[in-house]
């Protein structure tokens, strides 16, 4: 997925890179500015269509507001919207309740074992661990996303991991050899890792190669 609001990166990116959807939070739509938020996210609805996933947070932590929140960002949206709900005890509450009334809903926050089998146990769709924040506080991304993903098949859950905050490409690659279905990526990061000198080094090389017996400017064409 991608892990932005960024129109302009979703719309030229999503024909690229490997794409199922597009996550947000509160710190990636201020990236946007003060921006019609309903407005904004209709637009990004109508650039991905009816296939792709949209993941919309919940800007509240009480119990009662989570679902009032969840209520209007379905009313808004439609009810294929997900909910992403911080793993905390009102959000865990909030993600019980919501699951029993058929919302689909994104466990997100998640830094601990713990957090994940709550989430799991209650039903939510996605679990978002938070690989590059686990590693800045010395937490074993790779143990905790391989424990979930234990946790999901021992206990035949329909839950999928969605690994998230990533600052590197090898910590994605990581995740997945580690369990994750999904990951969710700023797309920047998924764009430097095409630009690679030694991608580029080697095209120039076929490029003179050709032109030192062809010419400069001839091609297939
Ligand atoms: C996505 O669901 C998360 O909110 C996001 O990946 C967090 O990323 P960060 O750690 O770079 O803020």
């Amino acid at each position: 997925m991608f892990d932005t609001g960024n129109i302009q990166q979703i719309e030229m990116y999503q024909n690229v890179f490997p794409f199922i959807g597009v996550t947000t939070n509160p710190s990636i739509l201020k990236r946007e500015g003060k921006v019609d938020v309903w407005e904004h996210f209709r637009k990004i609805q109508q650039i991905i269509g009816p296939e792709k996933s949209l993941h919309v947070q919940v800007t509240t932590s009480r119990f009662e507001d989570i679902v009032k929140e969840a209520y209007k960002i379905t009313h808004q949206l439609g009810k294929e919207t997900y909910i992403k709900i911080p793993v905390t005890m009102e959000g865990l509450r909030a993600i019980k309740q919501l699951k029993q009334e058929n919302f689909r809903i994104t466990a997100t926050a998640i830094y601990t074992m713990a957090q994940g089998d709550y989430a799991i146990m209650a039903n939510a769709d996605y679990i978002a661990p938070y690989f590059n924040r686990m590693e800045n506080i010395n937490i074993d991304a790779k143990a905790v996303i391989s424990h979930l993903g234990a946790r999901i098949n021992e206990c035949k859950k329909q839950t999928k991991i969605v690994a998230a905050s990533f600052k590197n490409m090898g910590q994605v690659m990581t995740a997945f050899e580690c369990g994750a279905h999904s990951a969710t990526v700023d797309p920047s990061l998924l764009v430097d890792s095409l630009n690679m000198p030694s991608i580029h080094e080697a095209i120039d090389r076929f490029q003179k190669d050709w032109e030192s017996v062809y010419g400069k400017g001839v091609t297939l064409l």
